[in-house]
C-alpha cells in the first residue's frame, strides 16, 4: 500500500513498522509465524566486535505490564555474524538493519567499517544506550552529548549506509542528546531503549535478575517513549523511529501522532509473534477509513488544546 511507504535516511520502507533490536533475533526465528517481507524493516539483535556470552542467568523477569531484561548483548561477534547471518538477509526483500554496540568509542567505527561492504545490510542502528553492560566509564554513552556526537561522527565517517542513533530516555534532557546526534550526521533516531529497573523475589530476597538491575520494556514504558518522541520531534528535523510498549496498531498510531516517522515493536513480539504484521494490517485499515494519504500526514499531528 503506497500510503504506508516511509523514507528513513536512504531507505524507502514499504511501511513504517520495524522490529526492535534484541526481540526478533535475526528474523529467521520468526519465519514460521509471519512473512518478513510484510514488514517495513527488520532490526536485528545487537552485535559487538568480539563474541559475548551475555550476563549470568536469570536475566529476564516479568513485571506489571512489562518485563525486565539483562541479556547483556549475547552475540557471536561481528565476524561470525557477517559470515553466517548476513547471507540469509539476501533471501528477503525487506531491508535488514544491524544494531551495533561498543565498549570503547572506536569500536563503533570499526563495526561500521566491517559492515559497510556487506551485502544485505541496509543500515546501521547505533546502540549507545544499552543499560545492561558495564562500559569502561560505568556510564552509558547516551548520557553524554559529546560522546554521542563523537560516536555518530565515527560511524558516519565509516559508512554510506543509513545511520540511526538509538537513544536512552534515562537522561536529564533528551533534546540535547538528539540534537548532538543530528548535528554529527545521523540520518535518523531510534527512541527509546529500555529503562533500568529492579524486581525482588520476596521469598529468597534476591533480585529476580542475576545482574540485579535490568532494562524495563513493554506497555509500562509507553508513556515515557511517547513523551521522548514528542520532545525530540519538536527539536530535530531527521526522522524518528518510535518504540516502547507498542503492541497494537493503536499504540503505533499514538507514536506516529506524537512525532514518529516509523515505529518498532519489541516486547510485543514475545506476547504475540505476529504483532508486527497485525499492526501493519491495522494501520492499512485506519489509513483507508480515515483517508490518510501518507504517514507524514500523521507524524507530529498531535492536536494541542490551545489550537
Ligand atoms: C530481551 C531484549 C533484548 C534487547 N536487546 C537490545 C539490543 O541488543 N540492542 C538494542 O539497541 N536494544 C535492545 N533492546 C531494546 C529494544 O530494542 C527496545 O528499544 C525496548 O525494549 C523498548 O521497546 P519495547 O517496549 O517494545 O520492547 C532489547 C529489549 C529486550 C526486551
Amino acid at each position: 500500500m503506497e500510503q504506508l511507504k516511509v523514507k528513513i535516511g536512504k531507505l524507502i520502507l514499504e511501511n513504517p513498522v520495524l522490529t526492535a533490536s534484541g526481540t526478533f533475533g535475526t528474523g529467521e526465528e520468526f519465519e514460521d509465524f509471519l512473512d518478513l517481507d510484510k514488514l517495513g524493516a527488520v532490526v536485528v539483535k545487537g552485535i559487538t566486535l568480539k563474541p559475548r556470552d551475555g550476563n549470568p542467568l536469570p536475566r529476564i523477569a516479568e513485571t506489571p505490564s512489562g518485563m525486565l531484561n539483562a541479556i547483556g548483548l549475547q552475540n557471536p561477534g561481528v565476524d561470525i555474524f557477517i559470515k553466517e547471518k548476513c547471507p540469509v538477509f539476501l533471501k528477503y526483500k525487506v531491508p535488514f538493519i544491524v544494531n551495533i554496540s561498543g565498549y570503547e568509542e572506536k569500536e563503533y567505527g570499526l563495526l561500521a567499517k566491517k559492515l559497510e561492504t556487506v551485502a544485505g545490510v541496509a543500515g546501521i542502528e547505533v546502540n549507545v544506550s544499552c543499560p545492561n553492560v558495564n562500559y569502561r566509564h560505568g556510564m552509558i554513552f547516551a548520557k553524554d552529548p559529546l560522546a554521542v556526537s563523537r560516536i555518530t561522527r565515527l560511524v558516519r565517517k565509516n559508512t554510506k549506509k543509513t545511520v540511526i542513533i538509538k537513544l536512552s530516555p534515562e537522561v536529564s534532557d533528551i533534546k540535547v542528546i538528539a540534537r548532538a546526534a543530528e548535528e554529527a550526521g545521523a540520518d535518523a533516531l531510534s527512541l527509546i531503549n529500555t529503562i533500568s529497573g529492579l524486581a525482588v523475589d520476596v521469598e529468597t530476597r534476591r533480585p529476580k535478575i542475576a545482574s540485579i538491575i535490568g532494562g524495563l520494556s513493554g506497555p509500562a514504558v509507553k508513556p515515557i517513549g511517547l513523551r521522548c518522541v514528542w520532545q525530540v520531534y519538536n527539536t530535530v528535523k531527521i526522522p524518528i523511529i518510535g518504540m516502547g510498549g507498542i503492541c497494537t496498531y493503536e499504540d503505533a498510531l499514538e507514536y506516529l501522532i506524537a512525532g514518529a516517522a516509523a515505529v518498532a515493536v519489541g516486547t510485543g513480539n514475545f506476547l504475540d509473534p505476529q504483532s508486527t504484521v497485525k499492526i501493519v494490517d491495522g494501520l492499512k485499515k485506519y489509513f483507508i477509513l480515515n483517508k490518510i494519504k501518507n504517514v507524514a500526514q500523521l507524524t507530529g499531528s498531535l492536536r494541542l488544546f490551545n489550537n
